[in-house]
């Protein structure tokens, strides 16, 4: 087992000037588990093929353990990949796929089918051993492209999007299985997703890359918590985090008529007239229909969830009126067309510069 380290590693791709991954530093703890993610096209594939060796590194290094494999070849790095089209061979049967890697390394027969076996009983795929890739469920393959990867015993787990292929009910499910799996093995895994639930839900670390860039590398619950900046914020939860821009009066900052605490100091720094508020949809009490606090919502569309309920609205924020949306109780679900009262909760408010889109709130 070992750590990973991408030290300010950078790719450019022959015929262009700008990095698909521009000196990406992330150090990854040996058995963690952590997840790329961020839009298409942000260069998570990129640093992932860096890691497996499938890619050209044209600047900073990459390490596993202590050994900087840079510029090894995939088979040195002692590394598995599984892949977002499993890539099994057709021909060959469960077993066959399994041990392909080990019979191709020279491992002797009963050794691989003994691995195979025990990687078959992790993987509930014992009785399917003899049978043809074709002849699998979508669910049943992509174990087939995990058990090929786990017999290698590798010191590092590589996923390029492995559930893509799923219907949603056995992504949920094989997410849970994969991160159990992950945890008993104990195997330092990076992942990659675009699916920002998904990220949450597996990681021990969720790192967000947007133009090839790190935006912020940390826990779930921190990276829900205080967003380092606006894209993070708007890119982490489901629906998103309401972003509001408002004017800064006398040194403050106003949502509606609630006033949004922010350091005075991160205020000061800035030349900018306005700051961007962020409210998370479950961050707003409902108040009373006379209150004069926060703001007046009017509704346009309920979506109910049963427990819980979405109310999407408009409401004028200062001088502008503004998209926003409200989660409320499943028996608190209030008529279409009528007015909400809002208020942020206090404690749960978050502030960013418009201009740069940093964090300005603690
Ligand atoms: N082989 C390639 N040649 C040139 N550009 C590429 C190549 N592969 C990816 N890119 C570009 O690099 C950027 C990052 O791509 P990628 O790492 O595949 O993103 P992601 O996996 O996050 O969707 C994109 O702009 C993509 O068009
Ligand atoms: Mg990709």
């Amino acid at each position: 087992m070992a750590t990973v380290t991408f030290d300010k590693a950078t790719r450019i791709y022959p015929g262009s000037t700008k990095p698909a991954v521009d000196a990406l530093d992330i150090e990854i703890a040996d058995g963690e588990f952590l997840v790329l993610v961020g839009p298409s096209g942000c260069g998570k594939s990129t640093s992932l093929r860096m890691l497996a060796g499938l890619e050209d590194v044209n600047g900073g290094a990459i390490r596993i353990g202590d050994r900087d494999v840079t510029h090894l070849p995939p088979k040195d790095r002692d590394i598995a990949m599984v892949f977002q089209n499993y890539a099994l061979y057709p021909h060959m049967t469960v077993a066959d796929n399994m041990g392909f890697a080990l019979k191709i390394a020279g491992v002797n027969k009963a050794e691989i089918r003994q691995k195979v076996e025990e990687a078959a009983k992790i993987l509930d795929l014992t009785e399917y051993l003899d049978r043809k890739p074709k002849a699998l469920s979508g669910g049943q393959r992509q174990r087939v492209a995990m058990g090929r990867a786990i017999v290698r015993e590798p010191q590092v787990f590589l996923m390029d999007e492995p559930l893509s292929n799923l219907d949603a009910k056995l992504r949920v499910s094989t997410r849970t299985q994969i991160a159990s799996l992950q945890r008993r093995l104990g195997i330092t895994t990076v992942y990659v997703t675009h699916d920002q639930v998904e990220a949450l839900t597996m990681g021990d670390r969720v790192a967000v890359l947007k133009d090839g860039l790190l935006q912020q590398v940390d826990t779930p619950r921190n990276m829900y918590d205080r967003p380092a900046n606006l894209f993070v914020a708007g890119f982490i939860g489901s629906p998103a985090m309401n972003l509001v821009e408002v004017p800064i009066t006398d040194g403050g900052v106003k949502f509606g008529n609630s006033v949004v605490p922010v350091d005075r100091d991160a205020l000061s720094a800035t030349t900018d007239k306005t700051v961007t508020v962020g409210v998370r949809p479950e961050h707003f009490d409902v108040a009373g229909p006379d209150s004069d606090l926060g703001v007046a919502v009017t509704v346009n569309v309920v979506e109910e969830l049963g427990s819980d309920a979405f109310v999407y609205g408009t409401a004028k924020v200062g001088s502008e009126t503004k998209d926003l949306v409200v989660r409320v109780g499943g028996r608190e679900v209030p008529e279409k067309g009528s007015t909400l009262h809002v208020v942020p909760r206090s404690g749960e408010t978050h502030v960013f510069s418009t201009s740069t889109g940093a964090r300005l709130s603690d």
